[in-house]
């Protein structure tokens, strides 16, 4: 049996992971570029590079993602946020875990309240938010999806009950302002996923003072996944 257990979805998601690797190659040419320019910047994004990945997908890897759905399964998430959306790839894996949650408290007779459950998403590309949305409706998944178009700095500042996941697949110098928005949220017990914090240790540096601070009341290890995947909990 596979992690999903759902031949329907696992086509789109396939076909999705295929067009993303398919664009890796010209990410690397690009950075390539810009590094023997000299024109790179390590602290953040310019506006060169944002136009790049305009119509690149970035999805976070398939292994990745399905750990990020068993470990939703195994805390029975039900508020989950997700910063960085894209074309709504891990998204959709966010979105199954809770669908499958939800599903499995219908089958055991627990009360109706367990039944619901959300993924918050966030992107600022119109355009890859449109894509998203016809991937959520192709998967039949998009009502367990809220997607909150705009920075999220902005579009994270409500989020309405106690969150049990969050992904952090994102532009690093998004994080903190993420975080920012998300912490006070995290109920005890949540895990938190970010991608890419061993190769990208100089753009998560915030992030780690942050989780260095006992006041957060958080723990953390970088997982062996490739370009480390951060696994941090709230205690
Ligand atoms: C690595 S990609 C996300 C990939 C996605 N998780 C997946 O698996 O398909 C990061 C996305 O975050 C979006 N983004 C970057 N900074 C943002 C911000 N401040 N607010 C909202 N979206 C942002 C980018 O446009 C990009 O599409």
């Amino acid at each position: 049996m596979s992690v999903l257990n759902d031949p329907k979805l696992e086509a789109l998601l396939d076909a999705l992971h295929a067009q993303s690797a398919g664009q890796e190659e010209a990410v690397g040419v690009y950075f390539r570029r810009r590094i023997e320019e000299g024109t790179l910047s390590w602290d953040g994004f310019d506006a060169e590079t944002t136009v790049f990945f305009r119509d690149k997908l970035v999805a976070l890897e398939k292994v990745k993602a399905e750990y990020c759905y068993l470990l939703c399964r195994a805390l029975n998430a039900k508020r989950v946020v997700e910063a960085g959306t894209s074309h709504g790839v891990s998204t959709l894996y966010l979105a199954a875990a809770v669908r499958d949650n939800a599903s499995a408290a219908r089958q055991s007779g627990r009360p109706a309240d367990a039944f619901g459950g959300t993924v918050i998403g966030t992107e600022y590309e119109p355009e890859k938010a449109k894509i998203a949305r016809r991937n959520f409706a192709a998967a039949g998944l998009a009502e367990y999806i809220d997607l909150r178009e705009g920075d999220l700095a902005d579009t994270l500042k409500t989020i309405d009950g106690p969150v049990d996941f969050v992904l952090l697949d994102i532009w690093t110098e998004a994080v903190m302002p993420a975080m920012r928005n998300i912490a006070p949220h995290l109920r005890q017990g949540a895990v938190i996923i970010a991608d890419n914090s061993d190769q990208s240790r100089r753009g998560y540096a915030a992030y780690f003072d942050f989780i260095a601070d006992p006041n957060n009341k958080l723990r953390t290890m970088t997982l062996p996944f490739a370009g480390g995947l951060e696994m941090t909990v709230r205690v």
